[in-house]
């Protein structure tokens, strides 16, 4: 189906219809933020689900219990989507874990006063592309990607869903009262994960030993969360999202978009390459 079938314009940007209803936008704008909530912040296809495994398994201190019984969109809900509002978020304890796509400018006024704890994760657009091609595949709620190239210019020019990567990632990177934001990308992730993990336990205040950092990494490779069907999407339906076009958990890689972009793609614009280094690595450059 075309985007005109599927999406609306909500702040700017495209949203799905049948997911981002008005009745959840609504609930999102006049969500009550509380300080100790922790909010995971991603463009899609940045490593969302990724994070929804691993910050419950650090705040559970390694128990795997979380990510092993509930399935991550209600372990980290997404604040927008039409389901949330049934979960009765109010009722949970604090720290309440939850996750959402919207750009800094979009998050509603609570979010402002309180200042929850937000972790943003960044990934080279080239593969945030390369898997958002191959999802737009699977994913019956969203728009036929068509032919690539003309998907690349849709996902350069913001005419995707939750907008411009480049404005997504320029809005919370540009944030005011910073210190309440951790940023981290996917390819530190990917590069040393142990590492992340230690990074983000600090930043939740959450001290694990050694051998809980241990643990939490080596559950969230790539290879083990995949099995995990809390995780993997294997329970939605293949009408919603057909993993025999394109798995979830696809490859799971740094630089898989020297698998799909052409050279000129790859450069196109200078877009790309003006924001990113070939490692994926942000330019700071590009945000002044
Ligand atoms: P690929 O399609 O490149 O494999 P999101 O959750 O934001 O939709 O992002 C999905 C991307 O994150 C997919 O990328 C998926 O494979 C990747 N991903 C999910 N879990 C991962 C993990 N444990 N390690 C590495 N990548 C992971």
């Amino acid at each position: 189906m075309t985007e005109e079938e599927l999406y609306t314009v909500y702040k700017g940007v495209y949203v799905v219809s049948s997911v981002h209803t008005p009745e959840s936008l609504k609930y999102l704008q006049e969500f009550a933020f509380r300080p100790d909530d922790i909010i995971i912040v991603t463009y899609p296809k940045s490593g969302t689900h990724w994070m929804q495994e691993i910050v419950p398994l650090i705040m559970s201190g390694g128990d795997p219990e979380p990510v092993d019984t509930i399935v991550s969109w209600n372990r980290v809900p997404w604040l927008e989507v039409q389901q949330t509002a049934s979960l009765e978020l109010e009722q949970r304890p604090s720290p309440r874990l939850l996750t959402t796509h919207f750009q800094y400018n979009m998050m509603p006024p609570s979010f402002f006063e309180v200042k929850p704890k937000v972790i943003y994760v960044t990934r080279n657009p080239k593969d945030v592309f390369t898997s958002s091609f191959h999802y737009h595949e699977a994913a019956s709620f969203l728009a036929d990607p068509g032919p690539q190239t003309q998907f690349l210019h849709k996902f350069l020019d913001g005419k995707v869903v939750f907008g411009s990567w480049f404005d997504h990632v320029k809005s919370w990177l540009n944030a005011a009262d910073e210190e309440h934001i951790m940023h981290i990308s996917y390819e530190q992730m990917i590069m040393d994960l142990k590492d992340s993990v230690g990074n983000m336990a600090q930043f939740l205040q959450k001290p694990l030993d050694h051998e809980a950092i241990e643990k939490i990494a080596d559950r969230c490779l790539f290879k083990n969360m995949k099995k995990n069907n809390m995780s993997n999407l294997s329970t939605l339906p293949r009408e919603y999202l057909d993993q025999t076009k394109s798995e979830f958990l696809r490859k799971g890689i740094a630089g898989d978009w020297k698998n799909l972009l052409t050279p000129a793609e790859a450069a196109h614009g200078q877009r790309f390459s003006y924001w990113t280094n070939e490692a994926g690595e942000l330019l700071k450059g590009a945000l002044e």
